[in-house]
């Protein structure tokens, strides 16, 4: 059955933003997640602590993390795939920090140059120094419904990775269809599968929308009572190393159908609809948002 409210956690501020081009001024990504939190958000992946090589647009990180006015009662998190990302995320002072592995071989190695059984040995000593540091650690898993090198993913295959991470001492793991190519019957068979591994209180849905099924895959698995989801304010985004793919659920589409359906989000619908409207024409980029869309009167 439907949960009774849904933990957002908004990842427009890294997933949205890493995929552009145009560097963007650090004030502006400052000044996106102060809107977010305003609006309500509670969760914020703020900065993303990765080679700057790999992902150029991220490398500001420790300027946003330092020029924030934090808010009470939000959680300012992070991308660390390696010990040197933790000690400059624990450095700039994030209040978590988040893996990340796949459940496709390929695509690991192309995201993060190594396999899935190296990318988890290299996550003991990560988590073991966040633990250290009183700081949780979120683990994601990418491709969980298909993969761009690699095709089907077999839902086992999700199960196992998401157990490992889990096990290590991820206290939640993110399923990432990254491609935005599942279905919400597929959808329904991954969490099945996963659920016999990691409890579902523990489980977050991190679905693009690529191919326009997010919000139909989201409704199957808030049927069976998942109640985390991570989404992007606008829709921004995609992931540099799968082509093609397109950005998170719009965060407005999520809280507007949560909110019909009577979820509690403690988000202002109105006030996230106007920050997807100043960051889209910050970027220059046409709303990805339906929602946002509908709201806009001028
Ligand atoms: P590598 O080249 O194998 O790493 O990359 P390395 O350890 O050999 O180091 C090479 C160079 O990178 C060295 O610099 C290191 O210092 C530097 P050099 O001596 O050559 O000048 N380096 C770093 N610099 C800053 N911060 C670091 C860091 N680590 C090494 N943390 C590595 C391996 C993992 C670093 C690289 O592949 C990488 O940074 N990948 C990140 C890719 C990424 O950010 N992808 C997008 C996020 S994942 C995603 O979007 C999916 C998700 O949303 C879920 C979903 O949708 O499915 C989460
Ligand atoms: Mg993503």
């Amino acid at each position: 059955s439907l949960p009774a409210s849904v933990r957002l956690v908004e990842v427009g501020p890294r997933d949205g933003l890493q995929n552009e081009a145009r560097q963007i001024d650090t004030a502006t990504k400052i000044e996106l997640i102060a809107r977010l939190s305003s609006a309500g958000l509670r969760h914020i992946e703020a900065a993303s602590f990765v080679s700057p090589r790999w992902v150029p647009q991220m490398a500001d990180g420790a300027q946003v993390m330092a020029g924030l006015s934090r808010q009470q009662g939000v959680t300012y998190a992070a991308l660390t795939p390696n010990l040197q990302g933790l000690e400059a995320a624990l450095a700039a002072g994030v209040d978590e920090v988040a893996v990340f592995s796949a459940a496709s071989e390929s695509f690991t190695q192309k995201n993060i140059n190594c396999s899935i059984a190296e990318s988890i040995e290299r996550f003991v000593p990560v988590i073991e120094r966040a633990q250290e540091a009183g700081i949780q650690v979120r683990g994601y898993v990418s491709t969980v419904l298909g993969c761009p090198y690699q095709g089907e993913i077999a839902p086992e295959q999700v199960a196992a990775v998401s157990r490992d991470l889990y096990q290590l001492g991820c206290y939640e793991i993110s399923l990432g269809d990254t491609l935005g190519c599942g279905t919400p019957i597929a959808a329904k068979r991954m969490l099945e599968a996963v659920q016999r591994e990691v409890p579902l209180t523990h489980l977050a849905a991190h679905f693009h929308n690529t191919y326009g099924q997010a919000l139909a895959n989201l409704y199957a698995l808030l049927e069976e009572g998942l109640s985390i989801i991570d989404s992007s304010v606008a829709g921004l985004g995609g992931c540099p190393y799968a082509k093609g793919a397109s950005g998170n659920v719009a965060t407005e589409d999520v809280v507007y159908l949560l909110h019909g359906l009577g979820i509690h989000t403690g988000v202002d619908l109105a006030q996230l609809a106007a920050t997807g409207r100043w960051i889209s024409t910050q970027l220059q980029r046409p709303l990805a948002s339906q929602v946002g869309l509908a709201l806009t009167t001028d």
